[in-house]
């Protein structure tokens, strides 16, 4: 899911920020105070619905940062020894991750289920990713075609360096290539931008998409990784589909895949929560 994702909106800077806040303060320390004064439940849940009906990704933000503790794979439990092939339920540490929990891989359990269901049962050798943030589905999809399929991962770091929350613990990549080598699974991790990157790796078996989300980077990443996969190969997509109300993400995510769809070159396999799964044709 793409949490912070590039946002062509101006960034305020902080001075700009901490005056409107200073500004806005009292008036939102006074309703927030009045809220649970208002003897009426039904009132209130009115007033939470309304603001979740607005804006659902905005309060989805608010509560899910507050319901759990920011996570990172430095922090991810493990309830058994991994198996020498890595089984799904291994990975179980890694899956508390709906856009609320904000977890380590910004996927559902469906998603990442799915994802390392097809990798294994088709025997993937050869995957390339677009767009590892955490690392969390990077180690899932690594996992799957372990122990003689290797993952090429591609991120520029952009979400990362955006994310404040995250700034007291180790590099991302850090803790993806430790969590990498504590299972055993082959994921190399390169830096840069997917819509110039060079890559030699042969033909994909599977690629997954989940970079920058505007229409162009999705259109880029289809047309420039997507259609490297072998006829028959397999390319996800995260955030395709809303998931109830939530649809950040989806607009431009689901037009081009329509696009790419209606050319003949993939058909759509199956949606699964946010992600689609297409399949190469021709
Ligand atoms: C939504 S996050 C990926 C989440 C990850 N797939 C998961 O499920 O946990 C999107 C990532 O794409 C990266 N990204 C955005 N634009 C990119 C680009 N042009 N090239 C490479 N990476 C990019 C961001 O740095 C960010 O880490």
């Amino acid at each position: 899911m793409n949490a912070a994702m590039e946002t062509t909106a101006p960034i305020p800077t902080p001075r700009t920020r901490s005056s409107i806040r200073g500004a806005v303060r009292p008036l939102l320390s006074a309703l927030a105070a009045a809220v649970p004064g208002i003897p009426s439940s039904g009132f209130r849940r009115n007033v939470v619905e309304r603001i979740f009906d607005r804006d659902c990704e905005m309060v989805t933000d608010t509560l899910g940062r507050r319901v759990y503790a920011p996570m990172t794979l430095d922090g991810v439990q493990f309830d058994f020894e991994p198996n020498p092939r890595v089984q799904f339920e291994d990975l179980a540490g890694l899956l508390p991750s709906t856009p609320f929990a904000f977890g380590v891989a910004l996927m559902t359990p469906r998603q990442l289920a799915y994802m390392f269901g097809l990798a294994r049962r088709s025997g993937v050798r050869t995957a390339i990713e677009i767009g590892r943030y955490k690392g969390g589905a990077t180690v899932v999809l690594a996992a799957a075609i372990s122990p003689h399929g290797t993952l090429w991962s591609i991120d520029n770091g952009s979400l990362e360096s955006q994310s404040p929350d995250e700034r007291f613990a180790r590099p991302h990549d850090e803790q993806i290539r430790d969590m990498c080598n504590r299972l055993s699974v082959d994921a190399r991790l390169l830096i840069g931008d997917s819509t110039s990157m060079e890559l030699d790796v042969g033909t994909p078996d599977l690629v997954l998409i989940d970079g920058d989300h505007r229409y162009e980077g999705v259109r880029s990443d289809l047309d420039r990784w997507g259609k490297r996969v072998r006829i028959g190969g397999h390319v996800l997509l995260d955030d395709v589909f809303p998931l109830g109300q939530y649809r950040r993400g989806c607009d431009d995510v689901e037009r081009a895949v329509r696009d790419v769809v209606d050319e003949g070159t993939f058909k759509l396999v199956r949606a699964v929560d946010r992600m689609g799964h297409l399949q190469r044709i021709r």
